[in-house]
């Protein structure tokens, strides 16, 4: 039996080293922000908890929308006639890139909207103000319109690195109303290939290459096997736009194809002064695709609307990251992920912030290098992941000290952070003087869910917080019983509402929306009453006596490394590949730096012979399909797999063994003798 007929069993795998995590967890301590940041906080008045109480749901999300500037105001707050299709700020007309860059020019024209930092020490950095962004995506945009032909509604494809062009196409798609899907630039031609076959979209946008941890990185490479992958599946991709890392020089090794490639910093001298005015679009017009990993194997996107989007994002900006026009705010998170969309490029910008995009990895030349960025920039709120904050750690766990910079505030996100890791976040790299948010959501969810608002409640290491205000979460056992409130019980997280950053739906896949979010909690499927439809977020969770929530990780098929969730289908299925393979299972290993790490177990046709070489076959096609994202830390060549009676496979075992932990009961599977013998080949 094959990994894909666990699915039908309906049986969910919990990754156990996430959730185990809690468990040994005890209640922490609080800490309380500097009175210097409660002082000049954007949200310091704890009215805000009374005017986003779930009875006055939803009348309190006015508030968000009165955040951007519309061309026509909304007339109808919220439709809920069609759930779970919410639809927010209906009538309402406006404009992403209008928001983000034409709003700001009478006053801020002059001022940083973009830092580009090349991972080179000794390449400049790049301030590009909010008049040169105007003119850059204006240019751009145009030339999308007229050159490329596209139109309201159609989708473009963006694989690129982390540079200022990234960012300046998204709002180039935005001012003309293309739909924009970024594809996370270290993702493989495959992954690629995929989101356009997925999303039909023709024409891709990407760079000749670019500079990731010393070493110069081909990416058109990537372009011509995308081109050729979706091909292959039947889809043509017409044009391949191409920045050049450094503008007017073509850095590849690769041909250009006549008819189809465009070197786009030389095109884009015709359209030198040109101007178009922003689409007015309607609030529930696609803005973006995003794809994310569920627990069956193909990757879906998650459509993001305009209005809600914009808005949700640009109050948790607001609120939560407590961004101000004057304040330089650097996100370490790829654009490539809905964190760099949402935190990176629409909520800083919107508020008219100056937000930094740093090209590299974190340490790169040495550990320093973060710290001389922000008191180079003097960036004053910092914002990265678990992931991100342990590998700073280990390479230099007292380089923060060394140099003169002082963040207001901080920000966690990804995955549950270690209270061990958060205390060095706050003490070391925070100067134990900024307030910290640790901020739980999704790709789906456009914006926070959980968090403390910053200067009105304490931080409490390793727990999200409360409910970012409006949101209202309950969490549900197994039989869908509420879990008592502030009991201490885990269970799994659902919100009660709908909020406005939620997505619209899966971009093609009305079903798989429903089925996914909603199914599982929803207490009548006619009901026209969003009341009945609690959205069910895919984590455990538990509410401690104080309020605070705690995530548990995932509860799906779904492991989540370095902070971004992958599916174990899609990799299970990459493994599949190779001549040989009879089955293959994917388990969540833990790991100092990344938090978990996969490891993949293989049993192998009859006859054929288990060698380095096929380890490393296995290894290759993960790396190839997915990314090096997915590397496996091991793959363990086994003689079987702990299956149940049914046929299930039991990867919470093989995650035991992996995680050097105790098995547990095993007598119920079919084949118990097994787990002994995996357990010596992997301790050999
Ligand atoms: C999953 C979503 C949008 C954030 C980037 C990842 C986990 C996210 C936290 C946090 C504990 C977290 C959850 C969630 N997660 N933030 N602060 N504490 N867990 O986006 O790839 O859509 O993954 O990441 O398990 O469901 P994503």
């Amino acid at each position: 039996m094959t990994a894909s007929a666990e699915q039908d069993n309906g049986e969910s795998t919990t990754d156990t080293s996430t959730a185990e995590i809690a468990v040994y967890w005890q209640e922490e301590e609080y800490y309380h922000a500097p009175d210097s940041f409660i002082e000049q906080a954007n949200l310091k008045d704890r009215d805000v908890f009374k005017r986003f109480a779930l009875e006055n749901f939803p009348d309190y999300y006015k508030e968000f929308s009165a955040m951007l500037d519309w061309y026509q105001p909304w007339d109808t707050l919220l439709d809920s006639s069609n759930p779970p299709f919410w639809r927010w700020y209906i009538g309402g007309k406006l404009n992403a890139s209008f928001n983000c860059i034409d709003r700001h020019l009478d006053i801020h024209k002059n001022k940083a909207a973009l830092y580009f930092v090349p991972e080179p020490e000794d390449e400049p950095i790049a301030a590009i103000t909010y008049q040169e962004l105007y003119v850059r995506v204006n240019e751009m945009a145009v030339y999308l319109q007229e050159a490329l032909k596209l139109h309201r509604g159609d989708r473009v494809t963006i694989h690129m690195p982390m540079v200022a062009e990234l960012a300046v196409t998204m709002l180039a798609c935005a001012r003309i109303g293309v739909i924009h899907s970024v594809v996370f630039g270290g993702f493989s031609a495959q992954a690629c290939a995929d989101r356009m076959v997925d999303s039909d979209s023709s024409v891709l946008v990407t760079m000749d290459g670019y500079w990731r941890d010393g070493k110069w990185l081909d990416h058109k490479e990537k372009a011509d096997e995308t081109v050729r992958l979706a091909a292959e599946a039947g889809h043509a991709v017409d044009r391949v736009i191409i920045f050049g890392r450094y503008p007017g020089e073509y850095r590849s090794k690769c041909q250009l194809v006549d008819g189809r490639d465009i070197l786009i910093n030389d095109a884009l001298k015709a359209y030198d002064g040109r101007r178009v005015a922003p689409e007015h679009m309607d609030s529930n017009d696609t803005l973006f695709l995003m794809y994310t990993s569920g627990s069956t194997g193909k990757p879906k996107a998650a459509q993001h609307s305009t209005g809600g989007y914009l808005s949700y994002v640009t109050a948790m900006s607001k609120w939560i990251l407590d961004i101000k026009p004057e304040d330089v705010y650097w996100c370490m998170a790829d654009i490539g992920w809905i964190t760099g969309h949402s935190f990176i490029v629409y909520g800083p910008l919107s508020l008219g912030a100056s937000s930094i995009i740093y090209e590299g990895v974190p340490t790169c030349p040495d550990a320093g290098r973060p710290w001389r960025v922000a008191q180079r920039l003097d960036v004053n709120i910092f914002h990265t992941s678990p992931t991100a904050i342990r590998s700073i750690r280990k390479v230099g766990p007292d380089e923060p000290t060394k140099y003169n910079y002082k963040f207001k505030l901080m920000v966690t996100v990804g995955e549950p952070i270690e209270p061990d890791v958060w205390r060095w976040y706050y003490k070391v790299i925070g100067k134990a003087d900024a307030a910290v948010v640790d901020t739980w959501w999704q790709t789906e969810n456009g914006g926070f869910l959980c968090s403390t608002v910053p200067a009105l409640d304490p931080m409490k290491p390793g727990s999200t917080g409360p409910a970012v205000p409006g949101i209202h979460p309950v969490i549900y056992d197994e039989d869908g019983n509420e879990i008592p409130e502030k009991s201490g019980k885990g269970g799994n997280i659902c919100i009660r509402n709908p909020w406005p950053g939620l997505m619209l739906g899966i971009w093609g896949d009305p079903d798989r929306y429903v089925a996914t979010y909603y199914q599982r909690y929803c207490r009548d499927a006619t009901s026209k009453d969003w009341r009945d439809w609690p959205y069910f977020a895919g984590d455990g969770a538990m509410q401690a006596p104080d309020g605070y929530y705690r995530i548990l990780g995932r509860i799906d098929d779904v492991i989540n490394v370095a902070g971004h969730r992958l599916g174990t289908k899609e990799i299970e299925s990459a493994v599949l590949e190779v001549d040989g393979v009879a089955e293959a299972a994917v388990i969540a290993a833990s790991d100092e730096i990344k938090g978990v790490i996969p490891e993949i177990y293989v049993t192998l046709q009859p006859g054929v012979e288990g060698t380095g070489s096929m380890r490393q076959k296995i290894v290759d096609v993960i790396v190839r399909d997915i990314g090096p994202i997915a590397r496996p830390r091991n793959v363990w060549l086994v003689p079987d797999l702990p299956k149940t009676r049914s046929g299930k496979i039991m990867r919470r075992v093989l995650a035991s063994i992996s995680n050097s932990k105790d098995t547990g009961d095993v007598t119920s599977l079919a084949n118990p003798e097994i787990v002994e013998a995996i357990r010596k080949t992997v301790s050999r």
